[in-house]
């Protein structure tokens, strides 16, 4: 009896220590069960609801413990630019969980830490410069894939399509060609099941699913979590790489370098000369991987959004074509005309903040324990910045909720301004998205080339596909068809 009584205490007491004692300085969260804290208390694919109620209730920094895991959700754009930015020195780590210990293996740039990201980081904003990265030549290279995705939209003649397939090839072919120095046709069944098994991968994996934060679930029968499903895609992207990669090997010439990859190549010969072994095989594989996840599914969410909102809003549709036309006409767009066509920029600006395209930001963790608003971060905790909060925060957009390009022009119709500059969609700090400059270029040369040769129209005016996303990795809107009416 004494024995039992004494158990039940003992359990009670670790309980509370755990949930309690042990997290006296952690941010507020919402009442945690014993042993598996606020799990059942939102579905994680519910997150970006379930953390606007949370903030209000807790504030703009809560946690939440997910079994024996606590991750800090940090909320508004202050907070969020002290810590990756002002703080960037301690906050620029990843934290263990799947794009850590799963998808990268500590390698490439997006899941690695430390000087291993910082040399793969440098290594590869270097190569990809060398290859266009911010020059004219990426421009053209733009350009080529916006005619083709043009002229499969044209062979449609205006019937209500399905744009996400064709957009992903056209998308998916600019970072293949710096990457890989080779694009895809629109017949490619095998690239083609490649981006679907990416496409899969986003949508199966969010910020705060069980899997991503246990990547060890993989392991449990039956694919209930999904893992078993994410290790095959995974497997299956990696071996083709692998596949390009031991091509590039076999006629690799060192007077020729023509691509990401044989930069990468060359990079590991003169370091193998030092007897330097960073640059390996894995490396590679990893980086290229990131490249090309990265460099592609975001960029094409971003524009299916982008054409959702013109059926959403006619009226911006119509300002758009007139200040297309009156500017630069049938001109070839450039990067140049940005500056002319401030309405168009400010669109795209508006299509990031409410497509909300990753609303929880990439998982960062603190590289030793940190004291911040009154809070202790635990080294290597998760930290996630709703990114979301900052891009529809009251306090610096009016009327947040609203679809208003015109929230970023200035009285002189330019645009620019404290909006502007506080818009944080591709996160801000060390750990900036590294293909920021690529996926504005695109974006601005794709809407504007589109909206130059077709109007477009839903489906059924009458029933518009919804505005609801679903939450992966990225914010995506669920498949939806519109019609791309030739311009007279
Ligand atoms: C609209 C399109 C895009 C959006 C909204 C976006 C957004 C983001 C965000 C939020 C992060 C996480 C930053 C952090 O950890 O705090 C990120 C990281 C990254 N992005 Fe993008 N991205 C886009 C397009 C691209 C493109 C076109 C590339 C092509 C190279 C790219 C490559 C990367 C890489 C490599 C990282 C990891 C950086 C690091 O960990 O150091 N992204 N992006």
């Amino acid at each position: 009896m004494i024995t039992a009584i004494l158990c039940v205490f003992s359990f009670l007491f670790l309980t509370w220590w755990f949930f309690a004692g042990g997290r006296i300085n952690l941010p507020p969260s919402p009442p945690c069960f014993p042993l598996i804290g606020n799990v059942g208390q939102f579905a994680p694919e519910d997150s970006i609801v379930a953390f606007r109620k949370f903030r209000k209730k807790y504030g703009d920094i809560f946690s939440l413990k997910i079994f024996h895991k606590t991750v800090i959700i940090v909320n508004g754009h202050d907070h969020i630019y002290n810590l990756f930015m002002k703080h960037g020195d301690v906050f620029s780590d990843r934290p263990a969980g799947i794009l850590k210990d799963f998808f990268s293996k500590g390698k490439g740039v997006l899941g690695s830490s430390g000087s291993s990201w910082k040399e793969q980081r440098t290594f590869s904003l270097n190569a990809l410069r060398k290859f266009g990265f911010g020059k004219r030549c990426l421009e053209n290279q733009i350009m080529d894939e916006v005619r083709g995705l043009l002229e499969v939209i044209e062979k449609f003649e205006g019937q209500a399509i399905d744009i996400e397939e064709p957009l992903a090839i056209s998308i998916a072919n600019i970072i293949c060609s710096i990457v890989f120095g080779k694009r895809f046709d629109y017949n490619d069944l095998k690239f083609k099941h490649l981006l679907f098994l990416l496409n899969q991968i986003f949508h199966l994996t969010t910020g705060s699913s069980f899997l991503t934060l246990f990547p060890a679930l993989r392991h449990v029968p039956f694919d209930i979590f999904k893992g078993q499903t994410v290790q095959r895609n995974l497997d299956e992207i990696q071996s083709f790489i692998k596949e390009i990669i031991d091509n590039h090997r076999l006629c690799f010439d060192k007077n020729n370098i023509n691509d990401f990859i044989d930069a990468f190549l060359m990079e590991q010969q003169n370091q193998e000369m030092e007897r330097n072994t960073a640059f390996t095989d894995e490396q590679l594989v990893v980086t290229v991987q990131d490249l090309f996840a990265a460099g592609s599914e975001t960029t094409v969410t971003t524009l299916r959004w982008a054409f959702l909102f013109l059926i959403h809003h006619p009226d911006i549709q119509t300002k758009l074509l007139k200040h297309i036309d009156e500017i630069i006409g049938e001109a070839v767009p450039q990067i140049e005309h940005r500056e002319k066509l401030p309405y168009v920029e400010a669109f795209v600006l508006e299509v990031l903040r409410m497509g909300n395209i990753v609303p929880l930001g990439v998982p960062h963790c603190p590289n030793r324990d940190f004291e911040y608003g009154g809070y202790s971060f635990p080294n290597g905790v998760t930290v996630l910045a709703n990114l979301g909060s900052a891009l529809q925060d009251p306090n610096i957009f009016n009327n947040p909720q609203k679809f208003q390009p015109e929230r970023f022009l200035d009285e002189d119709g330019k645009c620019k301004g404290t909006q502007k500059d506080k818009m944080i969609p591709f996160s801000t700090g060390r750990r900036v998205c590294l293909g920021e400059n690529l996926a504005r270029m695109e974006l601005f040369l794709y809407l504007v080339a589109i909206l130059q040769k077709f109007e477009i129209q839903p489906e059924d005016t009458g029933d518009l596909p919804s505005l609801k996303g679903h939450l992966g990795i990225t914010y995506m809107p669920k498949p939806y068809k519109v019609k791309f009416i030739r311009r007279s």
